[in-house]
C-alpha cells in the first residue's frame, strides 16, 4: 500500500487506477451477514515512528472518536488509515468516548491493534438525552453522535487541541499536517463550503422568526461538516461552546428551526466564525443523501480524507455485493474478517 502514503498530489490519477485494480478483487468478496459475531478482526501491524520524529509531549497528536458496536468496523479502518500514513504514529493518541462499557468492543480494539496509544471515556447521556430531537434520519439521533459537543468536558485538562473524526472516513495522508493547521484566534478548523444554500439548513419557523432569523447577521456563515474538525479545547472550554449549543438543541426541542441531527447547533454557533481548512481534509458525502444512500463520485481536487457522510456505508454497501465505485476505496482498510472464514474461536 506504499503508493497510498505519497500525498496527494498525482492523486486523481492513481484512484482511477486503483479503482480497477479493486474493482475486480472487491466484487468477488461474498456477501456477509451482518450478525455474524463476535466480531473478528486482523491483528493490524505495529506502526513505529521514523527518524525524524520527536518524542516530546508536545508533539503528541490528539484524536477522539467514538465507539460503538455497529459503527466498529468502520473505527477500526479509520484508525488503520491514520497510522498507516502517519510518518509519527506513536505520536498519536485516540481518544475513544463509549456510551456503555461493551467488554467485546473494548477486547476487539486491544487485539486488532496491540500497540494502540489509546484512552476510553465513558459519556453519559443523561445530560444529553432531554435535548436531542428526532430528526430526518434515526441514525443521527443516536446520543453518541452527540458526544463531540462534549469533548472538552470529558477530556483531561491537558489536552488542548484535538482532532474530532467520524468512525466512517479514512485518511490518505499524514495527520500531523491537519493537526499543525492554524487556527488563527478561531476555536475551530474545518473546510468550508460556501456555495452550499444555507438557508435550506434551516426551517421556515427559524428564518421567518425576526429574531431568530438574525442569527448570522455579521457573518458570512458557509456549510461545514462536523465529521473532521480540529478544536482549540482550551478556547472551547473558555467560550462556554458546549452550553452555547445546547442552548440551540433546546430551542429546537420547542420550536422546530431544523430537520438535522447535531450538525444545524453547531452551523448557529459556529457558521462564518471557523477557521476554514484545505477541502482535501473532508472529502465528504461519499456515503450519498440523507435517505437514500445514492453512489456519489469523488468531487475534483487533492484529497486527504475520505468520509462516507449520509446513509450508505462502505462496509454495508460491498457485503450487500453492491457497492458503489468509492467503496472500493475502503476495502484496503477493512481489517473485518467472517467469522465463517475464521479458524478462531
Ligand atoms: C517541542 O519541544 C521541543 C523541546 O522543548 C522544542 O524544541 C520543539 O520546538 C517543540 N515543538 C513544537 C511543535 O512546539
Ligand atoms: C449519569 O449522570 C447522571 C446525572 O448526572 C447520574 O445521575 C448518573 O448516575 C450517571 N450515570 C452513570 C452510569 O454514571
Ligand atoms: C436558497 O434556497 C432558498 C429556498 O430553497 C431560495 O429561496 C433561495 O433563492 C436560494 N438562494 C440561492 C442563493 O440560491
Ligand atoms: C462561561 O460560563 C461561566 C459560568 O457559567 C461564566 O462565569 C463565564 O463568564 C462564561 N464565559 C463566557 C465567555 O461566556
Amino acid at each position: 500500500m506504499a503508493f497510498w502514503s505519497t500525498s496527494s498530489v498525482p492523486f486523481l490519477g492513481l484512484l482511477s487506477l486503483l479503482l480497477l485494480l479493486l474493482h475486480h478483487s472487491a466484487t468477488a468478496a461474498a456477501a456477509r451477514n451482518p450478525d455474524d459475531s463476535p466480531l473478528s478482526f486482523r491483528e493490524a501491524p505495529e506502526f513505529r515512528n521514523g527518524e525524524t520524529c520527536f518524542s516530546a509531549v508536545n508533539t503528541t497528536i490528539h484524536v477522539a472518536m467514538t465507539l460503538d458496536a455497529n459503527y466498529l468496523r468502520g473505527t477500526m479502518a479509520a484508525v488503520l488509515s491514520i497510522l498507516q500514513h502517519s510518518t509519527c504514529p506513536e505520536n498519536v493518541v485516540f481518544h475513544f468516548l463509549l456510551v456503555r462499557h461493551e467488554s467485546e468492543v473494548l477486547s476487539s480494539i486491544k487485539s486488532t491493534f496491540p500497540y494502540l496509544n489509546f484512552k476510553i471515556y465513558r459519556f453519559n447521556t443523561t445530560r444529553v438525552r432531554g435535548l436531542i430531537s428526532k430528526s430526518i434520519r434515526q441514525a443521527l439521533d443516536q446520543p453518541l453522535n452527540y458526544a463531540r459537543i462534549y469533548l472538552a468536558d470529558i477530556l483531561p485538562p491537558e489536552v488542548n487541541r484535538l482532532i474530532y473524526l467520524d468512525s466512517d472516513l479514512v485518511m490518505v495522508d499524514d495527520i500531523s499536517k491537519l493537526w499543525s493547521v492554524d487556527l488563527k484566534e478561531k476555536v475551530l478548523g474545518a473546510p468550508e463550503y460556501c456555495h452550499a444554500n444555507f438557508t435550506n439548513y434551516f426551517s421556515d419557523e427559524f428564518w421567518s422568526d425576526p429574531v431568530l432569523s438574525k442569527t448570522f447577521q455579521g457573518r458570512n456563515p458557509c456549510y461545514f461538516n462536523t465529521g473532521v474538525m480540529v478544536v482549540d479545547v482550551e478556547k472551547w472550554r473558555k467560550g462556554n461552546y458546549t452550553q452555547k449549543v445546547e442552548n440551540w438543541m433546546a430551542i429546537q426541542k420547542q420550536r422546530r428551526i431544523y430537520h438535522l441531527g447535531s450538525l444545524p447547533p453547531f452551523l448557529l454557533v459556529l457558521a462564518g466564525n471557523i477557521e476554514p481548512v484545505d477541502h482535501r481534509w473532508n472529502q465528504h458525502g461519499l456515503g450519498g443523501d440523507n435517505i437514500e444512500g445514492k453512489c456519489r463520485n469523488l468531487h475534483p481536487g487533492p484529497i486527504s480524507l475520505l468520509h462516507w457522510s449520509g446513509k450508505g456505508k462502505p462496509w454495508l454497501r460491498l457485503d450487500s455485493r453492491k457497492p458503489c465505485n468509492v467503496d472500493h476505496l475502503w476495502a484496503p482498510y477493512d481489517l473485518y474478517r467472517s467469522s465463517k472464514h475464521s479458524f478462531e474461536e
